[in-house]
């Protein structure tokens, strides 16, 4: 029991810094779910600020497809906690290991609300930066939809000069969707890294495969800082719909100053690439179903299975 008020039920999740809670609300009878600071973190001053100032920008930032915060303070020993709107479901994480890559209807009705949230997110001035498949929940709601929640504003800042700049341990992110400006200063991760990880995640969403393939820790940090990713025509050997190539190539240009310039921009190209019609979508999605199940998705599918 927290704060006389939310009866613990089980862990449900956890991280480098904090657990999660199923945990219902005695005062009003509702499911939630506790985030709590681990016990050693209450002994690291900038991970107790860092989770507070997480709970305050929350309480900032109202959408739909952001989970969202119903209370926040300290337990009896003084450890920082919040209470969140309780989800079910998975997270896209859990999600793309099961399925291996998402048919781009899919992946773009992810992406669309993912990009609906980052314009509110960014509207209130509050810049994500740990923007991950981990990160983001595929919800259940009661009448049977999915409908997409980003998660775990633990790494976000404010885009405010008195805002205090975090240390960089604090601030990671997860490498594969870091955007290459946030790798070793943060300080520097504007609106536009956010875009950088929604591209990311939408190349390894339809794919299956990351944008600089198996490369990981310092080869891959070297790979993002000196070179573009391949498009998605060359990556996959396949031909995709132009402007899905175009939305990939923008959101996850090396220099922010050639991504788009917001999340309201980026929204509306990706419903162009998924849903144009004309000249811009230059494969029909049937046509495009049928090519590629002969070419390297069938085998990705059928690896995903295996693993
Ligand atoms: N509101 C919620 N409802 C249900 N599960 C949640 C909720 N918030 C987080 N989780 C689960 O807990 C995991 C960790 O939460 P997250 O906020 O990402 O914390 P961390 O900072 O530890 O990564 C998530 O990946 C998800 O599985
Ligand atoms: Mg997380």
């Amino acid at each position: 029991m927290i704060a006389e008020r939310y009866d613990l039920v089980k862990r449900i999740g956890g991280g480098a810094m904090g657990e999660v809670w199923s945990a219902t609300d005695r005062a009003t009878g509702d499911d939630v779910a506790v985030k709590m600071a681990q016990g050693w973190a209450a002994t690291e001053p900038e991970l107790v600020e860092r989770f507070e100032r997480e709970a305050k920008l929350l309480a900032r930032i109202k959408s739909p497809f952001i989970c969202s915060l119903v209370d926040a303070g300290r337990t009896d020993d003084d450890l920082p906690f919040m209470v969140l709107e309780r989800l079910s479901g998975e997270t896209l994480e859990q999600h793309l290991e099961r399925e291996g890559y998402l048919a781009l209807d899919e992946a773009g009705r992810i992406a669309d609300e993912m990009l609906q949230a980052l314009v509110v997110a960014h509207a209130a001035g509050v810049v994500h930066r740990d923007l991950s498949p981990a990160n983001v929940f595929l919800h259940r709601t009661r009448d049977g939809k999915t409908i997409t929640k980003v998660l775990d504003f633990g790494v976000a800042k404010v885009l405010d000069a008195s805002a205090p700049r975090t240390g960089a341990r604090a601030t990671m992110g997860t490498l594969p969707y870091v955007a290459p400006e946030q790798l070793g200063d943060s300080a520097r991760a504007g609106p536009r890294a956010d875009l950088y990880a929604v591209g990311t995640l939408v190349f390894r969403a339809v794919t299956g495969r990351m944008p600089y393939g198996d490369a990981q820790g310092t080869a891959l940090v070297v790979l993002k800082r000196e070179h573009d990713p391949p498009s998605i025509d060359e990556a996959t050997g396949e031909r995709w719909p132009a402007a899905l190539r175009t939305f990939l190539t923008k959101t996850m240009a090396r220099s922010p100053s050639k991504r788009y310039a917001s999340a309201e921009i980026a929204l509306a190209a990706l419903r162009e690439a998924v849903h144009g019609k004309g000249p811009a979508l230059a494969i029909p999605e049937k046509a495009l179903d049928a090519t590629t199940t002969l070419t390297g998705r069938d085998r990705r599918s059928r690896k995903s299975r295996m693993t």
